[in-house]
């Protein structure tokens, strides 16, 4: 069922356009999570669905009904902020009570009702502490306590794990799937971290300069990204690219250089089919599915496989894996130098400066147009 629907959302502060267009249909339960940069437009998406915020254009509806002109406290929405917004003067009781003595609920059942949350929560030993006289983390539970005391039919998240420490952060990531689990709410999760967006949404929204650029499950985003700007933006280290072009021989220009190779006779005849020989590609490819290739196999180049030179400029080890940041070599221009990242789990004593030999599978390959940056599909 249709919880939650945003149609032809636009929103102008001044002359500036901050929402161009936005489209999102949320179902009952789903927990989706809208993710871009920073000034993307993230958190006016949030305010115009709690009402704190009118659209210049379009129509939000909740179970099939506009809501344009229902005040903020008529929406039966909940919403959770970066930084918590407890009462400092109210102890942890109060501030989950106030919800619903609001609404003018009994004592008995608001009494029940702290009870129940508190203990969902894990808070019940500081219901007398004041705000200040806890954690960020236990902060950061009683505002999502006083968010789902009063069983609200949508749930706004603006960032609410973003003060918190990396280990906590993990933590309470997974406490809010299991919540959400639990209470088979609706969830509108809003952040600018794409690990946490993967992780968490059932479904994303990845949102640029006011814009969505497309909506899916994380495999879709990850795997199907529809543009350079997704493909670039989740992802961590972000996906590299490359200028390609593929010649009407077959052959290869990389980075500027001609390459003969060995490309799949597939790869060709798609490029082919949809006329894209001797166009302007950008050739995208994850940290992961680049390999580092030992002297020995260098010259061993494999089917559909680039191979080039690169140097090493920086090194991050990362526990269990090598980060490799390097710059591919072309050597017809000194100046044409590519930057570009591997992620390599072996314990290599690769140095910073030193050449390295690079392979491509071009399986792994995604292809955007050179000029607007849109997927390929081959
Ligand atoms: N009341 C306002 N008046 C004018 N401009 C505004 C107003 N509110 C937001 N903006 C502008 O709208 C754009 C989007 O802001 P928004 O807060 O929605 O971004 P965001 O994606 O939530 O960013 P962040 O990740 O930094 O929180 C920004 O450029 C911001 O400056
Ligand atoms: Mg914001």
């Amino acid at each position: 069922m249709t919880k939650l629907q945003l149609k032809n959302i636009s929103k102008s502060f001044g002359d500036t356009k901050i929402l161009d267009d936005i489209n999102i249909t949320v179902s009952e339960g789903e927990f989706i999570v809208l993710v871009g940069p920073s000034g993307s437009g993230k958190s006016t998406i949030l305010r115009i669905i709690a009402g704190l915020e009118t659209p210049s254009i379009g129509e939000i509806e909740i179970n099939s009904k506009g809501i344009n002109n229902l005040p903020p406290k008529d929406r039966d929405i909940a919403m959770v902020f970066q930084n918590y917004a407890l009462y400092p003067h109210m102890n942890v009781y109060e501030n989950l009570a106030f919800p619903l003595k609001m609404k003018n609920t009994s004592k008995d059942l608001i009494d029940k009702a702290v009870n129940e949350t508190s203990e969902l929560l894990g808070i019940k030993n500081y219901l007398m502490k004041k705000p200040k006289e806890l954690s960020g983390g236990e902060r950061q539970r009683v505002a999502l306590g006083r968010a789902i005391i009063r069983k609200p039919q949508l749930f706004l998240m603006d960032e609410p794990l973003s003060n918190l420490d990396a280990k906590l952060r993990t933590q309470m990531r997974a406490e809010l799937l299991k919540l959400h689990k639990t209470l088979s709410s609706t969830v509108i999760y809003v952040t600018h971290d794409q690990i946490e967006a993967l992780t968490m949404g059932n479904k994303i929204a990845v949102l640029n300069k006011g814009r969505i650029q497309q909506i899916g499950t994380p495999n879709d985003i990850y795997n199907n990204p529809v543009n350079t700007f997704v493909a670039g933006f989740i992802g961590n280290p972000a996906m590299n690219f490359f200028d390609f072009k593929l010649i009407d021989d077959s052959k290869v220009a990389f980075l500027g250089r001609v390459l003969k190779l060995k490309v799949k006779d597939n790869l060709v005849k798609s490029f082919q089919e949809k006329n894209l020989l001797n166009k302007n590609i950008i050739l995208g490819i994850r940290p992961e599915n680049i390999s580092l290739l030992s002297i020995e196999t260098r010259n061993e180049q494999k089917s559909g496989e680039i191979i080039f030179q690169a140097t090493i400029d920086l090194l991050e080890m990362l526990g269990n894996e090598y980060l490799i940041y390097a710059n591919a070599i072309s050597p017809d221009s000194k100046n044409n130098k590519a930057p570009f990242s591997i992620k390599v789990f072996e314990n290599h004593s690769y140095e910073r400066n030193i050449q390295i030999n690079v392979s491509i599978n071009l399986d792994k390959a995604h292809y955007f147009h050179g000029d607007s940056g849109a997927r390929i599909n081959l």
